[in-house]
C-alpha cells in the first residue's frame, strides 16, 4: 500500500500562521464527532490537505478544526490515522508530533472499543488509567528509552472523573489494549488479553499516546464501550452504539476543554 501521510515539517508549515496560543489537541475517534456540533469553529481544514491523506474510515470526518471556546482555541481533529489503513506506527503519530512543534500541550484521545471487563457496558466511558502496549509497534526509533510508567496525566483525569461523576454519565477508569485490526478480535483473542490485564480493546490510541509522552504531552485517554467482549459485533453497531452516547461525550467533553 503506497499511501502516505506528510512529513511533520509539511504539516507545520500548512499550519504555521495558526501556532500562538493552541494548548489543546483534541482527537475525535469513531462515534465522538457530536462533540463539534454548535462549537465555534473559526476554520475547518480538510485531512488530505494539511496532512497529505484523508480520513479512511466510516464515522470519521476527515477534517480538521481550529474551535473557539471563551477566549481559548483548540484543535480539534475530527477523525485519525491507524495503522490498520497502512500507515506505519510513526506516520499516524505525524499531527501529533506536528502540533507539539506548534506549541501544543495537552492532547486529549477517544476512541471506541469493545469491552473486556465484564462490568463494563455499552455507553460506558472508559477514562483510561494505562496501556498495553506489547502489541503495539512503537513510533520511536533508535534509543528512544520513553518511560511510560504513567501514560496519562494525573490531574487530567481526575477532572475527568469529577465531571462524569457530577454529571451521573457511567464511567469507568481502565486499561486499554490496541490490535492492530482491522479484523475485530476473536474471543480466544479477547480471552488472553483478558488475561493480560485489559479491560478494553481498539485498534488507535496507542502510539499516539506513547508519542505524546515522548514529546512531554500531557494525554487524557477516554473510550467508549460499544460493544461488549463475548458478543458477535460489526461496525456499523459500533458507530451507532456510540452515537446514543453522543450527548454525555459532548458535556464530557465541553467540560474538559473549559479546564485544560
Ligand atoms: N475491538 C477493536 N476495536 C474496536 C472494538 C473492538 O471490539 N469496538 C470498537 N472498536
Amino acid at each position: 500500500m503506497n499511501k502516505s501521510i506528510f512529513q511533520v515539517e509539511q504539516i507545520i508549515k500548512n499550519l504555521s500562521s495558526f501556532q500562538d496560543k493552541i494548548q489543546t489537541l483534541l482527537v475525535l475517534g469513531s462515534g465522538w464527532n457530536k462533540v463539534i456540533e454548535n462549537m465555534a469553529i473559526e476554520k475547518t481544514f480538510i485531512f488530505e490537505k494539511i496532512f497529505g491523506a484523508g480520513a479512511g474510515v466510516l464515522g470519521h470526518r476527515g477534517e480538521l478544526f481550529l474551535t473557539k471556546m471563551g477566549q481559548k482555541y483548540f484543535w480539534i481533529m475530527a477523525g485519525r490515522f491507524h495503522t490498520y489503513e497502512g500507515f506505519s506506527s510513526e506516520e499516524v503519530t505525524r499531527p501529533i508530533q506536528a502540533f507539539a512543534k506548534l506549541g501544543v500541550k495537552n492532547v486529549i484521545l477517544t476512541s471506541a472499543s469493545g469491552a473486556l471487563n465484564e462490568r463494563y457496558k455499552v455507553g460506558d466511558i472508559v477514562v483510561l488509567s494505562d496501556v498495553l502496549t506489547l502489541l503495539c509497534q512503537s513510533p520511536l526509533n533508535g534509543a528512544s528509552f520513553q518511560d511510560m510508567s504513567a501514560p496519562f496525566d494525573k490531574d487530567l483525569r481526575k477532572i475527568a472523573v469529577k465531571i462524569c461523576q457530577s454529571n451521573q454519565i457511567e464511567y469507568q477508569e481502565g486499561i486499554y489494549v490496541y490490535c492492530k485490526g482491522p479484523h475485530f478480535e476473536s474471543f480466544a483473542d479477547k480471552k488472553a488479553l483478558k488475561i493480560l490485564g485489559a479491560d478494553c480493546v481498539g485498534m488507535s490510541t496507542v502510539p499516539e499516546t506513547i508519542m505524546a509522552n515522548f514529546l512531554g504531552l500531557k494525554v487524557l485517554g477516554l473510550s467508549c464501550v460499544t460493544n461488549l467482549a463475548f458478543v458477535k459485533h460489526d461496525h456499523q453497531e459500533v458507530l451507532a452504539n456510540a452515537k446514543k452516547e453522543g450527548n454525555d461525550m459532548k458535556l464530557l467533553l465541553t467540560q474538559i476543554l473549559q479546564n485544560c
